[in-house]
């Protein structure tokens, strides 16, 4: 892995991943709202930024060229499919070779085999159609974009966060395949590591077409499960 992408560069988890990937040595490019660009000034010329929306398709064919790796958040703003059309810019027009990494929520359900609680079930029930009436935010739309992925023969993988906190890296968040793990119950990351278990994911053959719903590897259901017995790996279940 020598040159990624992340589409969504200027936002909180954008900023992180930019932090890692730097630290691991990668040339990094990105994607951001022009508005957006200065938010990233900090970087200087170790990043090269593209203003754009991250649906343009022009925007991302630029952007993720030469790139072996893309990391997108996923943010289903507004009610004109944001999040689906950026997905499907990426999957259209990243290098074939590249390995793709998709942010999204807990919420997201692949199989269908997901065991949620009140709090999100009622959030994803009541908020959706809220939200979508305001025409801030469109959930569904986030689910059609990760329909999208995983129907796609790209070398993917969805990362689906818990809720999420400020504060300094705890390491590399656990993960499960299935939201209902007893290991997840603690449901809450540090935001900079949510982006490490992203730029992890870019070189973890064992993730690819996987769905890693993930949690902080200090959280109390975590060290019920074992967590003195953890290296520097994450638990996979
Ligand atoms: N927040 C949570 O508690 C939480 C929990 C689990 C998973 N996640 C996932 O984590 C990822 C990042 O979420 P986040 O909440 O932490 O946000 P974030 O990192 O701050 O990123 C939000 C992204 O949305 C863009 N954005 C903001 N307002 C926009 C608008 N009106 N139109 C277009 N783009 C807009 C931002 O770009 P600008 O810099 O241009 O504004 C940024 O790229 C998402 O995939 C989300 O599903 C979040």
């Amino acid at each position: 892995m020598k040159r990624i992408c992340i589409v969504g560069i200027s936002g909180k988890l954008g900023q992180h991943m930019t932090e890692h990937a730097l630290a691991r040595g990668y040339e990094v490019t990105g994607v951001c709202r022009p508005e957006s660009v200065g938010k990233l000034a900090r970087f200087g010329d170790r990043i090269t930024v593209h203003p754009g929306r991250t649906d343009d398709r022009a925007v991302i064919e630029a952007a993720t060229r030469g790139c072996d790796g893309v990391l997108v958040v996923l943010a289903p703003w507004g009610v004109q499919d944001y999040a689906s059309g950026t997905a499907r810019a990426v999957l259209d027009l990243a290098p074939r070779h590249a390995r793709l990494v998709f942010s999204c929520g807990w919420h997201i359900s692949r199989d269908g085999l997901d065991r949620y609680d009140w709090k999100i079930r009622a959030i994803v029930r009541f908020g959706t159609p809220i939200l979508r009436a305001l025409r801030l935010v469109d959930l569904d739309d986030q689910v059609r974009a990760t329909d999208l992925v995983f129907a796609s023969d790209r070398d993917w993988t969805v990362v689906r966060g818990s809720d999420l906190e400020e504060g300094p890296s705890e390491g590399l968040p656990v993960w499960a395949s299935h939201v209902g793990d007893p290991i997840l119950a603690s449901n809450l990351t540090r935001r900079t590591d949510f982006a490490l278990f992203m730029v992890a994911a870019l070189t973890d053959p064992a993730l690819i077409r996987e769905t890693p719903a993930i949690t902080g590897r200090n959280g109390a259901s975590v060290r019920a499960g074992g967590q003195a017995a953890l290296g520097e790996m994450p638990v996979v279940r």
